[in-house]
């Protein structure tokens, strides 16, 4: 490689690092990050604020001011190109003087795709692309993946015990995983768009979902419970903690038989809704629907905690990106409930991609083919 090569390498890979931290946090727009460099000295640096807008460029830009001049603006996604609620970042970049513009991934949002490095190009400045693309799509695989496939990104996220359960039947939340996997997935939450789980694991668990990392509570995700009968006690911890972290419940309501014991359907629903909890209308077996009306609202990113059943029908359903097995050291044993995968039999179309120890656990990371 180039002398130049690497230090375009090692100034995307920077900003690629830099534009992880917002994450989940920048509504419909992805999370983009743009570094000014000139003479191999980094003159600002910026990250597409939180809920979209200022974009990368255009923060950068102000912050260089004047020395922005005969610069390289190095940044992981192609700038954009059309007036929406802000101008062109791309005009901005023309604007300031910037000599060179290096970019990680293209954008295939069809309103900009290509036409961003051409302003660019057409106005005389020097363009590169793909450095670090792998890298750049793996950071920007939530948006490409609604941009692309007009659906989340699913990570499914699975704890399993030394035997190959979930938990066991009638325990409720039974502790597989230790305190540092715990905190990994708090720290996914944080980064991602919303967190789903099936009925069966709300009425038997009472989860939170929020994320409870000192210093990042603040960035618990929107929480989903695929709930076809209505079943969500507007006393769980979802239900009470809705006015804080917004919660949706997915269901048929009024075609599906309601589980005695409970009033009606209104009644449920109106209790929920008095929660502050939402009520989506929607068959919550028909994932690829769901999925579709989820990126429609402006979700990029889906969490999948299970349990079973619906880790299940989601790997059935072709609708899995990325499986993140947390393997604990203990058994379950008796009653157990079987995880739809294990470390070693994953389903097909998936590679191990990573594997880490975290404390006594491990994390094993895998990744559709495709
Ligand atoms: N270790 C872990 O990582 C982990 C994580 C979460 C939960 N768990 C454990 O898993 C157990 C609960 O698992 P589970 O399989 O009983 O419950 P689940 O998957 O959480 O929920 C299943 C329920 O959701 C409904 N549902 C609606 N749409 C669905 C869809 N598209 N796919 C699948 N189900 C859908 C099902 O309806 P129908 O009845 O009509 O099919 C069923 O009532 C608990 O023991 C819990 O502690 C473990």
């Amino acid at each position: 490689m180039s002398g130049a090569a690497t230090d375009d390498a090692r100034f995307m890979a920077a900003a690629i690092r830099l534009c992880r931290r917002h994450l989940g946090l920048t509504a419909t727009n992805p999370s983009v990050a743009c570094l000014i460099v000139k003479h191999g000295v980094v003159l600002a640096a910026a990250v597409t604020a939180r809920g979209g807008r200022p974009h990368a460029e255009t923060q950068a830009l102000a912050e260089a001011g004047e020395a922005a001049r005969g610069a390289t603006a190095y940044v992981t996604l192609e700038p954009c190109s059309h007036h929406g609620k802000t101008p062109p970042c791309a005009d901005a970049l023309i604007a300031a003087g910037i000599a060179r513009v290096v970019v990680s991934v293209t954008d295939p949002d069809e309103r900009v795709a290509g036409r961003g490095l051409s302003m660019l190009r057409d106005a005389g400045i020097v363009v590169e692309t793909g450095v670090l693309e792998a890298e750049g799509c793996a950071a920007l695989a939530a948006y490409l993946t609604r941009q692309t496939k007009k659906r989340p990104y699913v990570t499914l996220k699975l704890a399993v015990s030394a035997d190959g359960m979930l938990g066991r039947l009638g325990a409720g939340q039974v502790a597989i995983t230790g305190p540092v996997s715990r905190g990994q997935v708090h720290g996914l939450r944080a980064e991602t768009d919303a967190i789903l789980i099936g009925i069966g694991t709300a009425l038997a668990d009472d989860p939170e979902l929020t994320c409870r990392l000192p210093g990042l509570e603040a960035r618990s995700p929107v929480r989903i419970v695929l709930d076809p009968r209505l079943e969500l006690s507007p006393a769980s911890k979802l239900a009470r903690t809705a006015k804080d972290v917004p919660v949706i419940v997915v269901t048929t309501k009024g075609t599906e038989i309601p589980p005695s014991g409970l009033p009606a359907d209104d009644a449920r629903a109106g209790a929920l809704e008095a929660a502050g909890v939402e009520i989506l209308t929607c068959d919550p077996r028909r994932l690829d629907d769901l999925l579709m009306a989820l990126a429609t609202r402006g979700t990029s990113s889906l969490l999948v905690e299970g349990g079973a059943r619906t880790a299940q029908s989601f790997i059935e359903a072709g609708l899995v990106d990325r499986i993140l097995l947390f393997a604990g050291t203990g058994t379950i044993g008796k009653d157990g409930v079987a995880s739809p995968c294990v470390s070693g039999r994953m389903p097909d179309g998936f590679s191990l991609r990573n594997t880490a120890r975290l404390g006594a656990d491990s994390l094993h990371e895998y990744e559709r083919d495709d």
